[in-house]
């Protein structure tokens, strides 16, 4: 069970979902990443990766709710950093959910794809790279690692039949959309193990380093 990556399509990804719902699944996402303690890991590597800095810029490719740049606004803001956050995401209907949602933290939410943008110091990701077949996930992978000044981060789910279940469960007692607890088992199952990171990143020709982080996540980092 679960030896390879699942590529059945996502719902939440359907381009007719009608754009309240949507809005819905990004909200019970911003839950679930709460819930699951998704962004302190990536806060955890960028207070890390920007040590001894005063101010950088850092884009984040599919953003959804805008969750974790408002966490790393706030952090910056009482860490004394200026910084220039921008979010990238290529549904049309995630940059009003989430600028609705981050109202004065001065976050700049753009639709469409990262690869013209001005290349920043550091470029994130969270819960897209399972979004993304391997052959797109190479290319992010070359992308991120040629573009981003001072370094890059992928936080995304280990797939695994515990975290498959528990997801489940944990979905299902806390009521959330239909289409967040589809998506969110799904997503596990298009997840990684430890032996894709390799497979992607000697395909990618790019050095990175693979952390697992609990519960059932993936950190994949690399630092200037
Ligand atoms: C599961 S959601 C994750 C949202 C948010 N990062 C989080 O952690 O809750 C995946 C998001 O990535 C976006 N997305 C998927 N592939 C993308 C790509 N290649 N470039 C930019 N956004 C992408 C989708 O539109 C969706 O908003």
């Amino acid at each position: 069970m679960l030896t390879a990556r699942a590529h059945d399509p996502e719902l939440m990804d359907a381009a007719d979902l009608p754009p309240a719902t949507y809005a819905q699944v990004l909200g019970d996402l911003a839950r679930v990443n709460t819930v699951t303690m998704a962004r302190p890991m990536t806060l955890h590597w960028l207070v890390r990766a920007t040590k001894g800095l005063d101010s950088f810029s850092l884009i984040d490719i599919g953003f959804g709710h805008g969750d974790m740049l408002r966490a790393i606004a706030r952090w910056a803001a009482g860490a004394g950093k200026v910084v220039a956050l921008t979010g990238y995401d290529l549904n049309p209907n995630s940059a009003a959910v989430a600028r609705t949602a981050s109202a004065g933290l001065g976050i700049d939410f753009v639709t469409g794809d990262a690869r013209h943008a001005p290349a920043p110091d550091f470029i994130i990701s969270s819960l897209v790279a399972h979004h993304m077949g391997d052959e797109e996930l190479v290319d992010f992978i070359r992308w991120m690692d040629g573009t981003a000044r001072r370094g890059w981060f992928i936080n995304d789910l280990h797939r695994h039949w515990v975290a498959h279940r528990g997801y489940q469960l944990l979905s299902t007692v806390a009521g959330w959309h239909p289409i967040v607890r589809h998506d969110g088992a799904l997503s596990v199952r298009r997840g990684f193990s430890r032996g894709d990171w390799g497979r992607l990143l000697d395909a990618a020709g790019v050095r990175a380093g693979v952390s697992w982080h609990f519960p059932f996540r993936w950190g994949v980092e690399s630092v200037r």
